[in-house]
């Protein structure tokens, strides 16, 4: 489905991957609240699509994304973006359940690496760039730059992109962390895709469960998180896929999960 600024569709043999193309050309893929509306709603389409086990999220080959719109937000006044909570909607994608897939090919700058940072598995393509430069604007980052790229890729690292703008690419982004593989350009929609038809494969009660698990503990001191992750745990022994996955490996014989 072409929308406005995105493109949707469903890949894989079995049809259970969510596609997302961020779409708007001309602009590198900057990301007006006409776009980020539209990825909303996409999310809200996928998370509800029973078939749907696991989302890429991908731009066009120049650009993932280049940031928020600078010509949208240039006269915006701080009594309307706080009136507005501008930006808090973007939460939407990393609030959602099922897991998503960053495929990255070019420019993933200011909020287009916080979307990218977003998602639960970055893949990058060798052309891939990202960076921070909001303070070469006259801001700072405002959708995780300053909070998940720290996390992902430590203090120093972080520090010198966001204080900087500097860019990294897409093999210094694996080194440090932030994206766990690199591909072709090419191939890099292709490899999150087929990434997703195996997580798809999973119990979807189970995918949800693990990526909770880890997200919360980004949030919770060790101790919690441990604690959290072990009810989790717990959890899936409320489901019948826990039962099916171990008596199908105990049966030498493929689990036929239900989501249930
Ligand atoms: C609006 C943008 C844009 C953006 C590019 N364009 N980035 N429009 N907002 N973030 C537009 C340009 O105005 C231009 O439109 C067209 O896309 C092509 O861009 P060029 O600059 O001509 O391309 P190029 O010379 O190849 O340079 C690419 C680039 C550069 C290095 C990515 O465009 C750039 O620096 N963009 C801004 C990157 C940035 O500062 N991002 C952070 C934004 S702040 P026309 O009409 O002239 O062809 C941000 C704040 C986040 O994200 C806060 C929390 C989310």
């Amino acid at each position: 489905t072409e929308r406005e600024y995105i493109i949707t569709d469903k890949k894989g043999e079995k049809q259970n991957v969510g596609y997302i193309q961020l779409n708007r050309r001309k602009a590198l893929n900057a990301l007006c609240d006409g776009l980020m509306k539209e990825v909303a709603t996409a999310l809200d389409d996928f998370e509800a699509d029973k078939d749907v086990g696991c989302i890429v999220l991908t731009g066009i080959d120049r650009a993932f994304a280049a940031g928020a719109d600078i010509m949208e937000m240039k006269d915006r006044q701080f009594s309307e973006v706080v009136a507005s909570d501008f930006l808090t909607s973007w939460n939407r994608l990393a609030d959602c359940k099922k897991p998503v897939i960053a495929a990255v090919n070019g420019y993933a700058l200011g909020g287009g690496c916080e979307v990218a940072m977003m998602c639960d598995i970055i893949y990058a393509g060798e052309n891939a760039k990202f960076g921070q430069p909001e303070i070469i604007i006259g801001t700072i980052p405002g959708a995780g730059g300053t909070q998940r790229l720290c996390k992902a890729i430590g203090k120093s690292k972080a520090m010198e992109m966001v204080l900087t703008g500097n860019m990294i690419n897409a093999e210094d982004a694996e080194k440090a962390g932030l994206v766990s593989k690199v591909f072709p350009v090419d191939q890099v929609v292709n490899e999150a895709i087929k990434t997703a038809e195996q997580i798809a494969g999973y119990s979807k009660i189970t995918t949800a469960l693990c990526k909770e698990a880890v997200n919360k503990g980004f949030e919770m001191p060790l101790k919690e998180g441990l604690h959290f992750e072990k009810r989790l745990f717990h959890a899936t022994f409320a489901t019948s896929d826990r039962k099916e996955g171990m008596t199908a490996f105990a049966e030498k014989r493929k689990p036929n999960f239900t989501d249930s």
